[in-house]
C-alpha cells in the first residue's frame, strides 16, 4: 500500500516534469529563418519567463516578431521583448555590433535597464563588415550577410578581438550574463534561450563551406549563454511548413521561382533582403535536425502558407483535416510532439498544445 501510494506521487512527480517549463532552448531546424522570432515572441507572453537571452552568431541573424500591429525586425534584442517584464540578454558566445543594438533599443522603445550584454561578448568593428565586403569568396560564393560575424569570429579565434567590458558604448549594458541565469534558475524562474541561424547553417553540421561562422545548434546555444546540458528542460526545434534558404549552397528539392511565386511561398530575407530560395518540408533534414538538437518538441510555422484555409487558428480543431494530417506525419517520422503551430503573422496566430501532448 504504501509502495505503490509512493509509486504514484513518484509517477505523477516524473509525468508533469516533462514540458514543465523552467529553462527552454528554441533553435531553427532548417537554414534560418523558420519563424524562431515568432515562436519565442509567442513563449514570452505565455509562458512569463525572468530572462530571455540569445545565443547563435551575432547581428547576421534576423528576427521578425509581429504582435498587436507591431512589427519587430530584431538582430540583436531577444525576441522575448514583447514580455515587457523580462530581462534581455546577450550571452558571452554572441557577437554585438554595438550600433545595431542601440539603433534597435531607441526604435522600439525599449527601456534600457531590460537589456544586458555579457562582458565577454566579442564586439563587432567596422572594420570587420569591410573586410567581409572585400572578400570575393564571401560575398559571390558563400552569399554572406557581409555583417562583420565572420571576420570577427576569426578575430577572437586568434585571439585579438576586443571584448563588451572594454567598449565604451555598451558601458551600462555590461553584466555577468550566466550568473543572472542561474540565479533566475535558482528562483524557479522561466529562462527561454533563443539561438539564431539553422542546423544546416551549422559550421560543424551544415553544407560546409555554405554555412555560417559558428555551430548553431543547441549545445553551442546553452554553450554561447553559459548553461550546461543539465539545465536544459525543454529543447525546441522550430521548422517552417516549407524549407527556405538565403545565400549560395544545396537545397534538396529546390522549386523554381515561378513555382514559389505560384505556391505564394515568396519571401525575402531579413537582413539582406534577398529572395529566398524555398523547396517543400524536407522530412530527412528534419529528421537529423531532431537528432542534432535533441529536440523534445517541435514549432511548426507557416501551416497557413501551406494551408490557406487554416488562417489564424489558435485550436487543433479548427485546423483542416489535410493540414492536421501533415502535422500528423511529422509526429509520425519524426518521433517528436508539434506542440507549437503558427498560423499567421501575429504571435497571437498560435495553437498550443504544450498541456494536451506533454503535461
Ligand atoms: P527567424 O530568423 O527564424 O526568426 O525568422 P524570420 O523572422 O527571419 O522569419 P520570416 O521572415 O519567415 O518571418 C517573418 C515574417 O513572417 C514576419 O512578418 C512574421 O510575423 C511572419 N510569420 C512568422 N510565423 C508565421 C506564420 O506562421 N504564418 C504567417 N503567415 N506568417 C508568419
Ligand atoms: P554569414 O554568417 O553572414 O557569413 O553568412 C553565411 C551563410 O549563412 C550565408 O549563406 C547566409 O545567407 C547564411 N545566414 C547567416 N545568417 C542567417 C540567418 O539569420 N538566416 C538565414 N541565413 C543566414
Ligand atoms: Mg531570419
Amino acid at each position: 500500500m504504501v509502495m505503490s501510494a509512493y509509486t504514484l506521487i513518484y509517477g505523477i512527480l516524473v509525468y508533469s516534469k516533462v514540458c514543465v517549463m523552467v529553462v527552454e532552448v528554441v533553435v531553427g531546424g532548417f537554414f534560418g529563418d523558420e519563424g524562431k522570432g515568432s515562436v519565442v515572441g509567442y513563449l514570452a507572453i505565455k509562458d512569463r519567463p525572468s530572462i530571455c537571452v540569445r545565443g547563435g552568431v551575432g547581428p547576421n541573424a534576423g528576427h521578425t516578431v509581429v504582435y498587436k500591429d507591431k512589427e519587430y525586425r530584431l538582430r540583436q534584442i531577444p525576441s522575448g521583448l514583447v514580455y515587457k517584464e523580462c530581462r534581455l540578454l546577450i550571452g558571452p558566445g554572441v557577437l554585438v555590433n554595438p550600433d545595431v543594438l542601440i539603433g534597435e533599443i531607441r526604435n522600439y522603445g525599449i527601456d534600457k535597464s531590460r537589456v544586458g550584454v555579457d562582458e565577454r561578448a566579442g564586439v563587432i568593428d567596422p572594420e570587420h563588415i569591410e573586410r567581409e565586403k572585400e572578400s570575393r569568396h564571401l560575398k559571390e560564393e558563400i552569399g554572406s550577410t557581409l555583417s562583420g560575424c565572420g571576420e570577427a569570429n576569426v578575430d577572437r579565434a586568434r585571439r585579438i578581438l576586443p571584448l563588451a567590458r572594454e567598449n565604451k558604448k555598451l558601458r551600462e549594458f555590461i553584466t555577468d550574463v550566466p550568473s543572472e541565469i542561474w540565479s533566475a534558475i535558482d528562483k524557479g524562474g522561466t529562462v527561454i534561450v533563443e539561438g539564431t541561424q539553422g542546423t544546416f547553417l551549422s559550421l560543424y553540421y551544415g553544407t560546409y563551406p555554405f554555412v555560417t561562422s559558428k555551430d548553431v545548434t543547441a549545445s553551442s546555444i546553452c554553450a554561447d549563454v553559459g548553461i550546461g546540458p543539465k539545465y536544459v528542460d525543454e529543447v525546441i526545434v522550430v521548422f517552417k511548413s516549407y524549407v527556405t534558404r538565403v545565400g549560395a549552397g544545396p537545397l534538396p528539392g529546390e522549386l523554381p521561382k515561378e513555382e514559389i511565386e505560384k505556391r505564394g511561398w515568396v519571401e525575402y530575407g531579413t537582413v539582406t533582403r534577398r529572395l529566398r530560395r524555398a523547396a517543400p518540408f524536407n522530412f530527412d533534414l528534419a529528421y537529423r535536425a531532431v537528432r542534432l538538437n535533441s529536440a523534445t518538441q517541435i514549432a511548426l510555422t507557416k501551416l497557413d502558407v501551406v494551408f490557406p484555409e487554416v488562417a489564424h487558428a489558435t485550436e487543433w480543431d479548427e485546423l483542416s483535416s489535410e493540414a492536421k494530417r501533415f502535422v500528423e506525419k511529422i509526429e509520425r517520422k519524426l518521433g517528436v510532439p508539434v506542440t507549437i503551430i503558427r498560423t499567421g503573422r501575429d504571435i497571437r496566430d498560435t495553437i498550443d498544445r504544450r498541456e494536451e501532448l506533454c503535461r
